[in-house]
This record gives C-alpha cells, sequence and structure tokens, in this order.
C-alpha cells in the first residue's frame, strides 16, 4: 500500500462509505447501479430543505476538517443567513503533513462527493458551489472534472436538476499547497483572487458573511461524502454508528513507524490501539511504541497507557489531545520524539503567512528552542523556556489556530516525554535514531 499516493483504501463492511469503494475510480454508472444519485433524487423530489436540514442534525454528523462542529447547525445558520446568493465550498485543501484522506475520497468515488456537495447547496439554497483542491492533486482533479462532466450529462448537476427548479454549477478552484490555504478565511481570499491570508472573524463566519459578502457553506470533502448515505438512510441510521457525540465513521490516515500504514473507514469511537495493532499490523520489526500523534501535527501526542482512549472528539480532548482531521501518526522507539516535533514546528514556521507577530516570531522562537535541545546544545532553561512560549502563544492566534495547533503538539511532547528532552539536555547530543516519518514535511 502506497500510504502517500493515497491509492488505496481499506474499508470493513459494516459502515457507511464502504460498500461504495473500490481501488478503481467508480464511475458514474457504477456508483448508480450501487444506488448512487438517489440520495439526491429523494432529497429533490420528497424533501423540503428544512427536512434535510433537520436530517443531517439527528444524523449527529461533525465536521471531518479538523473543529468537529456540527453540520447540521452551520447548514442552518447558512440557511438562515441573508445575502444576495449563497455559496457552498467543498475544502479539499489538504495541506497538513501525512494527511491524505480526502484525496483517496475523492479518487475511489468522486460522485459520492459531488452528490453531497449538491444536496448541501439545494438544502441551504446555493447555486454556485466551489471544489477547492490542493494544486498538487492533478489526477484527483482530472477525475473531478470528468465527474463533474458526467453528472451534468445526466441530469444531476446544471439547469434544473432532475426536473426541478433546482439549478446548480460547481466550479473547481485550485489552491496552493500550502497548509494555511486549508483554513476557511483563506480559502476565501483565494477564491476572490487575493493570497492566502486568513481573515478575522466576526460571529459565524463565514457562514453568514463569507464570499463576496454573502452567506457561504464550507465543508469538508469527508462531511459531504457522507451526506447521500444519511439522507438515503436517515439521520437516526447514522447517529447510531459509531460514538453517541461523535456519529458515524472517520476515514483515519494512519502513517509512521506501522507495519501496514494505510487509510482506514473506522467507526468513530473505535480504540487508538486497534488502528495502531489491527489494521497497521502493529510497530515496524523490531521496534517497541513509543508514541501516537492521534490528530496529527496540531495535537498532543497520546503515551502507551492511554492507548485505550476512544478515537473520537470527545475522549480524545478529554485526555488534553484531540482527532484533528484523524491523523494518526505512530512513533516507535526508534524513532526521537525531540526530532519530530522539531519537524512539526519547522513546518509550522515556514506555513505561518505571517500577519499576526504572535505566531510570526513565536513559531520561530519555538523551533528554534527545540533545535537547540535537539542538537544537544540545550540546557535547562531552555525546556522551562519552551514550555512558557508555549502557554503564553496557545490562545495568541488573531486570526487562525496555526499557532494553537502549533504549540498543542510541543506542549504535549514535552509533558509526556520530559524525559527524553532532559536526556538530550544530559547526553548532549540526541541518543536516538530519527526514522523518517514525515512523509511531506
Ligand atoms: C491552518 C488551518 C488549515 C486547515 N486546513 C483544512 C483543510 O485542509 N481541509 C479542511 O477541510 N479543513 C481545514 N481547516 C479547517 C477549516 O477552516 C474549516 O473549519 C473546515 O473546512 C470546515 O469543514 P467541516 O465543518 O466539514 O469540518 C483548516 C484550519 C486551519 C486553522
Ligand atoms: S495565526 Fe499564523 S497562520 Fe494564522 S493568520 Fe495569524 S500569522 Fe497567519
Amino acid at each position: 500500500m502506497n500510504n502517500s499516493s493515497g491509492q488505496r483504501i481499506l474499508l470493513s463492511n459494516d459502515i457507511p462509505m464502504s460498500e461504495f469503494h473500490s481501488i478503481a475510480t467508480l464511475s458514474i454508472d457504477e456508483y448508480i447501479s450501487k444506488g448512487g444519485y438517489k440520495g439526491l433524487s429523494k432529497a429533490i423530489s420528497e424533501l423540503k430543505p428544512a427536512d434535510i436540514i433537520e436530517e443531517v442534525k439527528k444524523a449527529g454528523l461533525r465536521g471531518r476538517g479538523g473543529a468537529g462542529f456540527s453540520t447540521g447547525k452551520k447548514w442552518e445558520i447558512v440557511d438562515s443567513s441573508t445575502g444576495d446568493k449563497k455559496y457552498v465550498c467543498c475544502n479539499v485543501a489538504e495541506g497538513e503533513p501525512n494527511t491524505f484522506k480526502d484525496r483517496s475520497l475523492i479518487r475511489s468515488n468522486p460522485h459520492q462527493l459531488i452528490e453531497g456537495i449538491t444536496i448541501a447547496s439545494y438544502s441551504v439554497g446555493a447555486n454556485d458551489a466551489y471544489i477547492y483542491i490542493n494544486e498538487k492533486y492533478t489526477e484527483e482533479t482530472a477525475i473531478l472534472e470528468k465527474g463533474l462532466r458526467d453528472a451534468k450529462e445526466k441530469g444531476y448537476l446544471g439547469e434544473e436538476i432532475l426536473g426541478s427548479k433546482f439549478s446548480l454549477n460547481i466550479e473547481i478552484k485550485k489552491c496552493p499547497d500550502k497548509y494555511v490555504t486549508g483554513e476557511e478565511t483563506a480559502m476565501m481570499e483565494i477564491i476572490e483572487g487575493w493570497s492566502a491570508k486568513p481573515r478575522q472573524k466576526p460571529p459565524f463566519y463565514p457562514s453568514s458573511r463569507g464570499l463576496h459578502g454573502n452567506p457561504t457553506l464550507v465543508n469538508n470533502a469527508e462531511t459531504l461524502s457522507n451526506i447521500p448515505h444519511i439522507i438515503l438512510k436517515g439521520g437516526d441510521w447514522f447517529s447510531k454508528i459509531g460514538s453517541p457525540k461523535s456519529p458515524g465513521t472517520m476515514v483515519f490516515t494512519l502513517s509512521g513507524d506501522v507495519k501496514r500504514p494505510g487509510i482506514y473507514e473506522l467507526p468513530m469511537g473505535t480504540p487508538l490501539r486497534k488502528i495502531i495493532y489491527d489494521c497497521g499490523k502493529g510497530l515496524n520489526d523490531g521496534m517497541v511504541f513509543k508514541a501516537v500523534f492521534p490528530g496529527g501535527p496540531s495535537n498532543s501526542p497520546v503515551t502507551e497507557a492511554q492507548l485505550d482512549t476512544l478515537l473520537d472528539f470527545d475522549s480524545l480532548r478529554d485526555i488534553g489531545s484531540g482527532l484533528g482531521s484523524a491523523t494518526v501518526i505512530v512513533i516507535g522507539d526508534s524513532t526521537c520524539i525531540v526530532n519530530t516535533v522539531l519537524k512539526f514546528s519547522r513546518f509550522f514556521m515556514e506555513e505561518s503567512c505571517g500577519q499576526c507577530p504572535s505566531c510570526q516570531m513565536g513559531t520561530v522562537k519555538l523551533f528554534r528552542l527545540i533545535k537547540k535541545v535537539e542538537d544537544g546544545n540545550g540546557d535547562m532553561s531552555d525546556l522551562k523556556d519552551i514550555e512558557d512560549t508555549c502557554s503564553l502563544l496557545k490562545n495568541q492566534s488573531v486570526y487562525c489556530h496555526l499557532l494553537m495547533g502549533a504549540t498543542l503538539s510541543v506542549e504535549g511532547a514535552v509533558k509526556n516525554f520530559r524525559s527524553e528532552f532532559e536526556t538530550h539536555i544530559n547526553e548532549k547530543k540526541c541518543i536516538y535514531k530519527s526514522e523518517d516519518i514525515l512523509a511531506t514535511i
């Protein structure tokens, strides 16, 4: 399995999207033969927009782009906001290291996403939608372009969809391969033709005031891929899968020091241990488990003693970590944790857009301090400085959460793996081999 190209997707049977997936891209005819576009047909012919929003709320679906915000509530805000027109934006920026889930969903089943965007647009009253996609995803962009053409030809897109009064145009908008471009207000800037700088947010921005000042629904590609299944099988059905407060499944990108890295759709609430040892088949030969970042570089690492924690938004938050966009990075004993967070902090330093002084200067300071310790030149006062800098910076992001993410993994690494930082200081060098676990850094 090639975990960095997203070429394979491994799924079990009892979960929403599994039966719709294949290694090869599902054509529109194959999708339709498996029940595809029936959700859209039901939505348009049998349901009012308010009924659909109610169904999504009943499902309890929470956004898969990182924050876990209630999807139904977000749709309701867009629906009730006024403007000259409304927009839907599907987020496929996917600029976080070691994250490939949206790419895989598109490769295996583009129509599931197109159907989800169309149902969302019908529900909130939008006639224009964007698929905002990372420019490095050239193959996925071509798949989507063909998907949009095929859907239009069969009447699922374009003017008067399925004979109704509802029309929708979906445009593909490429974005630079930078982490901050995935932040929803930076996305607005790019679509409007500016550079990727997050905007200041009044409450419920951009749901109430987004593209060109109009109400705009922003959802992650995986969030929207769940929608056809919810509409077809019902919110009650969906709400029974996974954890009570985080229903459904999540598509996890598993990487790092495991035997079988890959992309796995699992019910929310699956124990962390299971994805590492059942799906990933455990640590690489000769390695012993050290740590896992269950929510990518923006969340705290978890220890062996915490491996029975459930993979959902609330359980991980309760132990001081987070699910993020389900990027699970496993660290074995021959990978240095200081070196790992050094790579993370270099990533955040380079990705900061520079408009908040605390982020621009703080990410540089953190990188330099961690590098000093990793190189064996640090002392205990540097370790204290790392801790103080993290707690000072944590809540100082002005326009977006990049800075908070940059501090959380470092703060958690020092808290849970302090002895490893101290060993670097006492030995005046790094005594751990460092596997290159970060595919894109
Ligand atoms: C620095 C940064 C990068 C982000 N990158 C992405 C991304 O690549 N994809 C994504 O869906 N959300 C990303 N987000 C979250 C979006 O701002 C937004 O919350 C999300 O697209 C909403 O969709 P959801 O409600 O379906 O999760 C990012 C946020 C931040 C702060
Ligand atoms: S927190 Fe950092 S990345 Fe986000 S807007 Fe401010 S400077 Fe830019």
